[in-house]
């Protein structure tokens, strides 16, 4: 950001990378935001100096721009009311289930719709302060899909980027949205709208010339006002290279060989790591480990499982009922067939940091990622990136946007219970070649396609789209 507080290039996304929080001490601090997204884009961030404007959780007023970690961070507050209507109302109890595949029902109410406008239209407003003449924009995900429209009213010199990071619906779905056109719309403020997968760029341009009315070629749509938006795929991927030498370090080494030591040394550890959210599919992958128990394919002596549940919208009913659920299950399971010193599944309702979770998958042998939908899950992906002796085994859910390039792992259907179980259990015996010829595979895609060649093909895209206006955005590739 430049004495002026204008930057080139500005990310705008509901969260900041960190979350305003109480210490152990009882004074005010900052912990790293969970999920996937602050993940992906925290090393284009490192690499342009940009701006990122979003909010810091929690309703604390007036908090001022800051550096954190070499980031410009430009908090927005919210009101506890804009916190009810517009991240658990609108973006977590509409458009989360409805862009799932209905996995929860979404519910439309008129008063999370208003909130959903006007914390976007604050958003831009911030977005068209922090950018400097023919700056980039880069808007993230589905809370903030009016903030394109909005900021292009605003600041028509800016080059603007929209990133989708969750699925993007088939039509038949979408069009249950009551405010399904303000959505189409609101993203057609982008030069380049990009989503995780293909059919689901091919679903919005089908949708805007079904919906808006405009012309469209392939993954071009033509505005009356002369502009072309372009729709395109832009998976998303992780930092493979700064998580297979966090992995490889010494301290993470002897880390994992201490949790492994710590569940007893069973033949085989399974390993599950999500946000607590009822699209994972949690549930089912337990009662799946726990049958394969029960129905004498192996013991607790064999094989543990070890569930981290990073906890997320604890407001929101339907993730406090998947909570009950869950901590019901685990009791029962491990109260059925667990013995002393030994349970099942070992449950940690909590997140953790980077290293602690490359240990937890370095150690792992088997990792189990069940979404009924995820855009992308990076959590796949990590584990990948970590097992740099080319064992270990994914079993991976078909309806992850990741299945599309992970061909190698287990792919299971996780609505399947029984075929998910001859998954886990092939997984488990599985003899070293069989592990290394697939894991070798999915490491070779993974390092040839890391967070920063998906930036970088981004940007570049973008600025293809629209070649005469806006300032080079750098390379998110580390030299
Ligand atoms: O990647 C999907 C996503 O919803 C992000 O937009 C978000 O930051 C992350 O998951 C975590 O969710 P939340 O911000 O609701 O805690």
């Amino acid at each position: 950001m430049s004495s002026t507080g204008s930057s080139d290039l500005v990310i705008v996304a509901n969260r900041l990378p960190v979350d305003r929080v109480e210490l152990n001490d009882g004074t005010p601090g900052w912990r790293r935001s969970p999920g996937g997204l602050v993940t992906a884009i925290e090393p284009v961030m490192r690499a342009n100096e940009g701006t990122w404007i979003g909010w810091p959780g929690g309703t604390e007023q007036d908090l001022k721009p800051f550096e954190d970690d070499g980031m410009d961070l430009v908090p927005m507050t919210m009101t506890d009311r804009e916190i009810e209507n517009h991240y658990e109302g609108f973006s977590n109890g509409t458009l989360w289930p409805l862009y799932h595949d209905l996995v929860a029902k979404p519910e439309f109410h008129r008063e999370w719709w208003d909130a959903y406008v006007a914390v976007n239209r604050r958003f831009a407003e911030k977005a068209a302060e922090h950018a400097s003449e023919d700056a980039t924009v880069w808007v993230h995900d589905y809370q903030m899909q009016l903030v394109p429209q909005m900021l292009r009213e605003l600041r028509p010199d800016l080059r603007i980027g929209f990133y989708l990071h969750i699925p993007f619906p088939p039509a038949e779905l979408f069009q249950q949205l009551p405010w399904r056109r303000q959505i189409l719309e609101g993203l057609l403020g982008a030069d380049l709208v990009g989503f995780q997968l293909p059919g689901a760029a091919a679903n919005f341009v089908r949708l805007v010339r079904q919906r808006v009315g405009h012309k469209t070629h392939r993954d071009l749509i033509y505005l009356p006002d002369g502009r072309t938006v372009r729709a395109g795929a832009f998976p998303i991927s992780i930092d493979a290279a700064g998580f297979e030498e966090l992995s490889r370090s010494e301290p993470v080494g002897k880390r994992a060989a201490e949790i492994r030591e710590a569940l007893g040394s069973p033949r085989k550890v399974f390993l599950g790591i999500d946000r607590l959210d009822y699209t994972k599919g949690i549930y089912a992958r337990l009662r799946a480990f726990s049958e394969l128990i029960a129905d004498g394919h192996f013991d607790v002596e064999d094989a543990v499982f070890v569930q981290v549940a990073v906890p997320s919208r604890e407001q929101v009913e339907q993730y406090r009922i998947l909570r009950d659920e869950i901590d019901r299950l685990v009791g029962r399971i491990n109260g059925d067939l667990g013995r002393i010193g030994r349970p099942a599944i070992s449950y940690l309702h909590s997140s953790y940091p980077r290293e602690e979770m490359a240990a937890l998958y370095r150690m792992a042998d088997i990792m189990v990622v069940t979404p009924y939908r995820d855009g992308m899950n990076l959590v796949a992906k990590e584990y990948v990136a970590c097992r740099f002796e080319d064992d270990g085994a994914l079993v991976l859910s078909e309806f992850a946007g990741a299945a599309d390039e992970l061909r190698q792992a287990w792919l299971i259907n996780p609505y399947d219970i029984n075929g998910m179980k001859a998954a886990l259990l092939e997984a488990y015996q599985a003899d070293d070649r069989e592990l290394g010829r697939r894991m070798r595979a999915m490491r070779k895609t993974i390092s040839q396609h890391d967070v920063a060649a998906w930036a970088d093909s981004f940007m570049a895209e973008l600025a293809a789209v629209r070649p005469t206006h806006g300032k080079a955005v750098r390379p998110a590739r580390r030299s």
